[in-house]
């Protein structure tokens, strides 16, 4: 793939002071793993790999996650569970709590959630639950737990951005907008960490089948009903390996890939048009436009 998508930059001085918080297999010194939005789909498989490399696990989400720490601690490890809501200090504040002073060796930053419909549709309290759930509680707790890392001068950061953030996405415009946040601020963010020991990642999905569309009431858009959505597990996968090579960022799947190069390339208004044809509530049933591209959420 071209350069303007090539995210496989690796700070050889982060890697290198990372080395040593590897993951360990003895009970006693596994390495502690934070997971938000780990009762299901991307966040649920990187907590899964997590637990297979050993880590212990604190894992957060906002609903039950009874099923998701019976399966993890399946794999030998430790899970401390937290339910809150993390567009709220108070929530994460309830997360930071929960590691009681330990060292975090890994953090997943992949809480988050869409909000389907035009914008002047949209109830104002909806629109700021995605703004505070994928930036502000997002960035909060990057910016809590980044601090005691570059302290202990080691860490591994994952942050869940998307391919989302190079398209303006009608139909789902401030959840787009959340992720163009979220993608510059992890680049930004892991410039700043150079030389500390702490590597920032960001993990770039396109489309993948979780829950995300139900939630975001998009189940009648063209991207909801997409059938051919992308394994969750394989998204995680390919995050996970890129957070312990300490690349910079990875966009999931060649076709992501593609659709990140066309973004950079293509002007904003014929994205947001593209956009549309994915994103509008009742296209899913229509077919008006079969040569559409590829959708970007
Ligand atoms: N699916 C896609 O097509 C896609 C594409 C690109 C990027 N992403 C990103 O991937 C990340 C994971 O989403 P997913 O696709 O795996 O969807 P998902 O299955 O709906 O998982 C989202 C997770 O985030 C949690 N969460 C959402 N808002 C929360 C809040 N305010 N407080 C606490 N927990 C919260 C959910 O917890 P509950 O179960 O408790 O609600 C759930 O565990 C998100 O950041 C999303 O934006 C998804």
């Amino acid at each position: 793939m071209n350069s303007i998508v090539d995210f496989k930059e690796t700070d050889m001085q982060n890697t290198d002071d990372i080395h040593d918080i590897r993951p360990g297999t003895r009970a006693d010194t596994r390495p502690l793993a934070v997971v938000t939005g780990a009762s299901s789909g991307i966040g649920f498989q990187l907590a899964l790999l997590a637990a297979r490399q050993g880590y212990d696990l604190l894992i957060g989400a906002d609903e039950p996650l009874t099923q998701a720490e019976t399966e993890l601690r399946m794999l030998g490890a430790r899970v401390f569970a937290v339910r809150a809501d993390f567009a709220t200090r108070d929530g994460v504040d309830e997360l930071l709590a929960a590691t009681e002073g330990r060292p975090v060796a890994a953090l997943f930053a992949n809480a988050g959630h869409g909000l389907g419909h035009g914008f002047l549709d949209q109830e104002f309290h909806d629109v700021q639950h995605v703004i505070n759930t994928n930036i502000t509680g997002t960035i909060y707790l990057v910016q809590c737990v980044g601090r005691r890392m570059r302290e202990a001068g080691q860490g591994r950061i994952l942050i869940t951005g998307s391919i989302a953030g190079f398209q303006p996405g009608s139909f789902q415009a401030v959840y787009n907008g959340s992720k163009a946040f979220i993608d510059s601020f992890a680049m930004a963010l892991r410039n700043e960490l150079k030389g500390t020991g702490v590597s920032v990642t960001c993990l770039m999905p396109g489309v993948t089948d979780t829950h995300f569309f139900a939630r975001a009431d998009m189940l009648d858009t063209r991207v909801g009903r997409q059938s051919d959505k992308a394994d969750p597990a394989e998204v995680a996968r390919i995050g996970f390996d890129a957070m312990m090579r300490g690349e910079s960022g990875v966009i999931a799947g060649w076709r992501n890939k593609m659709q990140v190069a066309l973004s950079r390339v293509m002007p904003a208004p014929r994205l947001a048009e593209l956009h549309r044809r994915l994103a509008e509530p009742g296209g899913g049933e229509v077919h008006r436009h079969p040569h559409h591209a590829k959708p970007s959420l």
